[in-house]
């Protein structure tokens, strides 16, 4: 057997981890839902989410992934053979692909505005409401930019895991962090941002429904990149000498730092410039232009802004890829090259129905959700709540608690305190909580 590619040292990890977790679901999918379900008050849900369900999955997920060095699919099936458990593995794939294709995109819609703001055409016409539905609901565009985003993509997947991901990650995420910090200073220092300020951060519990429930613990998934073997994968890439928990902790941190940021820099704006916050889709990509026009030498941030927010798409979109890719080199033995190719074009044919369905063939509505949103839910709300539901129960009830205490303690190396308190939310909190707030959503139960 090769020896796994493994990331190198402790911050290429945390690198790696925080480049698959920070992407558009920070920035684009976080402050539009949140701007949908009151504020506050979603805030709050969400980072209850991350604590009590997102970190003890995401170290589930480490443990697993370290412990069996292989892909999601292999991992189960080492771990825990001739059981069912390996269609964990299966869902993230299929997961995989309902996520990249309206993640591309929105991937797509980056691109589109970078060449926006380098061209300086952002400004011609005050209206970005309207410069955005025009060009999302347009027919070629969109899809000439998330064919460049997919390209992009897969061709880093190509050049292998460390080089592509971690050399990326390590510079551009701080710089998108400082960034970002730039943007909330000019946010919050418009005439009229403390509404803003307040919607973000007083919680209304009255605008909250079962369903803005739903919606919080998805986020948490989609943001931290769980449920579906992403950071299975990754654990395999983490030396052994490596410390999980810490290294958890950190991208748990980072990740849901850069969400309230991204929502300090959009809201209080939006408020400022008149933007309804709960406009949809389009409120980063509407919001953040308006701001970008009140800063001197505001093109060039605007630049700066799009770019690192694509290169974070990018980072997270070859994170997902990977997850197929390696199922595909390492189980259907099917060289790196060409799997990477057929990867991209499943993907492209089922982003080009979600962009279409943006404008062109409105009418491709299931469940009263255009195709692309129709991705999303599936994928954020129902595919990677199961996952973790499994995962949790498979970690908490089956795998053998001194595997995985091995794993967590990286072989009694380093001492891990939190040992009982995650032992406790992943066998009862996890699985009751997903199950709870299923059962609430869709048997309209209480
Ligand atoms: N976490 C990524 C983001 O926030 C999206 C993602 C979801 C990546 C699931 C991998 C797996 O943009």
């Amino acid at each position: 057997m090769t020896i796994r590619d493994s990331f190198s040292g402790r911050f290429g990890i945390i690198a790696a981890a925080a480049g698959s977790a920070i992407g558009l679901g920070n920035i684009w999918r976080f402050p539009y839902l949140c701007g949908q379900n009151g504020g506050g008050a979603f805030v709050l849900l969400y980072l209850i989410c991350i604590v009590l369900m997102g970190l003890p999955i995401m170290l589930a997920e480490f443990s697993i992934g370290r412990k069996a060095q292989s892909n999601a699919y292999r991992a189960f099936k080492v771990l825990a053979p001739r059981k069912p458990w390996y269609m964990i593995g299966v869902m993230g794939i299929v997961a995989s692909f309902t996520i990249m294709s309206f993640y591309s995109a929105v991937g797509g819609w980056t691109i589109e505005y970078i060449i926006r703001s380098v061209s300086n055409t952002m400004s011609i016409s005050g209206d970005h409401t309207e410069q955005f539905n025009s060009f999302i609901s347009g027919s070629y565009k969109p899809l000439a930019y998330q064919f460049a985003f997919l390209v992009l993509s897969f061709a880093i997947v190509m050049m292998g895991v460390r080089k592509g991901i971690e050399s990326s990650s390590k510079i551009l995420m701080p710089l998108l962090l400082i960034l970002l910090i730039i943007l909330c200073i000019r946010s919050v220092t418009l005439p009229g941002a403390t509404e803003g300020l307040n919607f973000l951060l007083k919680p209304d519990f009255s605008k909250l429904t079962g369903n803005s429930i739903l919606l919080a613990m998805g986020q948490a998934f989609f943001s931290l990149s769980l449920g579906m073997g992403c950071m299975i994968t990754y654990g395999s890439y983490i030396k052994r000498e490596e410390d999980l928990t810490s290294s958890a902790g950190m991208v748990a941190g980072t990740d849901a730092l850069i969400a309230l940021l991204a929502g300090v820099a959009i809201f209080p704006a939006a408020f400022a410039l008149g933007i309804e916050p709960d406009s949809g889709a389009g409120l980063a990509f509407i919001t953040l232009p308006g701001m970008f026009e009140q800063m001197a030498g505001g093109m060039i941030f605007s630049t700066f802004f799009f770019t690192l927010l694509c290169i974070a798409a990018l980072t997270s979109s070859i994170s997902l890829i990977e997850v197929v890719v390696s199922f595909c080199v390492e189980e259907m033995r099917i060289r790196r090259g060409p799997a990477t190719a057929l990867v991209a074009g499943c993907i492209f044919l089922l982003g080009t129905l979600c962009s279409l369905s943006l404008g062109i063939i409105p009418g491709l509505e299931l469940f009263g959700l255009n195709f692309f949103d129709l991705m999303d839910y599936i994928s954020s709300n129902l595919l990677l709540p199961i996952g973790g539901f499994f995962i949790s129960i498979y970690v908490g009830w089956v795998l053998q608690k001194r595997i995985t205490v091995k794993e967590l303690t990286s072989d009694g190396t380093v001492r891990f305190t939190g040992l009982r308190i995650f032992y406790f939310l992943i066998k009862y909190i996890v699985p009751v909580a997903i199950l709870t707030v299923f059962i609430s959503k869709f048997l309209q139960v209480g």
